[in-house]
């Protein structure tokens, strides 16, 4: 899909246009400029310039967020820094191997990511010291950074998107995922599910031992760790009132600890509670936005609502 075709693009010419702005497009539909009453903003990518520079910086690098968030006082999954073989330079020259075993010997499993990442791409799960160094050679083939965490069970991801301390959109992402019945094996459900007309990303079939395994009535079998939309997740509003102040009031305590005005924060429900698992300060709605039409109002209204504040109307 190009940026033009997407429903974040036709959202931003929609806003402007019902809003009386002026709008330019740069560099195929991903900078825009806004002009109205002599004032000019500019939006690029998901970058509506309400946080300050170094915010967004730190909030894409989710070890500098995670090592914030923890001297600050807020819970999150912790993301420890490794700098590949060009950037050792500027880390003291230590190496990172040594320590990246320690901390798998520590906690057993292990989830290593560019720090830098987006969209649960080149997120691996690791437990063996082969798998840590196959993953660590995929990532540092095209991240300059590696963030790893302890790998934690997760119940529940929500996403809180926040628009200057408000919580303005809280859903939980249900990863996708098969019923079984007693009888039918997980590939038989599978084929059954794909047969219906869902599609099924290859990286979401289960192994081959999985596969052959005869689920018990009403057990649900998960085809993702991961809970990225753009990996087969679906967003689910949050109703329940318990969990919307919960996370709510993480969401906010990060937008105050950080002053990032406008962020969608990852929260995480593990044995150990509520955690923050990484903060968008762009925010991305596109996978939300097209799941339905009161979704694509929900999210228009929120870009509406920044897009006013970015040309303080
Ligand atoms: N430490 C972890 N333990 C368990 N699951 C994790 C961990 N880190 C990431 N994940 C899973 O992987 C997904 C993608 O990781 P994330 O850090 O959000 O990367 P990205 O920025 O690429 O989306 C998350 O939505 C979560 O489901
Ligand atoms: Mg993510």
């Amino acid at each position: 899909m190009t940026n033009g075709e997407s429903n974040y693009v036709a959202i931003i010419r929609e806003i402007c246009a019902e809003e009386g702005i002026a709008l330019q497009s740069y560099s195929f539909d991903w900078i825009f400029r806004l002009t109205k009453n002599g004032k000019t903003g500019y939006i690029l990518g998901y970058q509506f310039g309400l946080n300050a520079a170094s915010v967004n910086s730190i909030c894409c690098d989710k070890s500098a967020a995670s090592e914030l968030m923890t001297e600050l006082g807020i819970p999150n999954i912790r993301h420890f820094l490794f700098a590949s073989p060009s950037e050792q330079k500027f880390v003291g020259n230590c190496g990172f191997m040594e320590d990246l075993l320690l901390l798998l010997k520590k906690y057993g499993c292990l989830v290593v990511k560019p720090n830098d990442g987006t969209g649960g791409e080149l997120v691996y799960k690791v437990r063996t010291p082969c798998e840590l160094e196959t993953a660590v050679f995929e990532i540092f083939r095209k991240a300059a950074y590696l963030a790893a965490s302890p790998f934690e069970e997760i119940e529940n991801e929500y996403r809180a998107v926040i628009l200057d301390g408000e919580v303005r959109l809280l859903y939980t992402k249900k990863r996708p995922s098969l019923v079984g019945d007693g009888s039918k094996s997980v590939k038989e459900l599978l084929l059954e599910k794909m047969s219906a007309g869902e599609y099924i990303s290859p990286e979401e079939y289960p192994d081959g031992k999985t596969l052959d395994r005869i689920p018990g009535a009403g057990e649900r079998v998960l085809l993702n760790w991961r809970h990225n939309l753009g990996q087969g997740a679906k967003a689910v509003p949050v109703r329940d009132e318990e969990t919307r102040r919960a996370v709510g009031e993480i969401a906010r305590g990060v937008y105050e600890a950080l002053g990032v005005r406008f962020a969608s924060v990852d929260v995480v429900e593990t044995a150990e509670g509520l955690k923050v698992l990484e903060i968008n300060s762009g925010v991305m709605m596109e996978n939300f936005a097209g799941q339905d039409e009161t979704s694509r109002r929900i999210a228009k209204e929120i870009y509406r609502d920044a897009i006013r504040k970015m040309m303080s109307i």
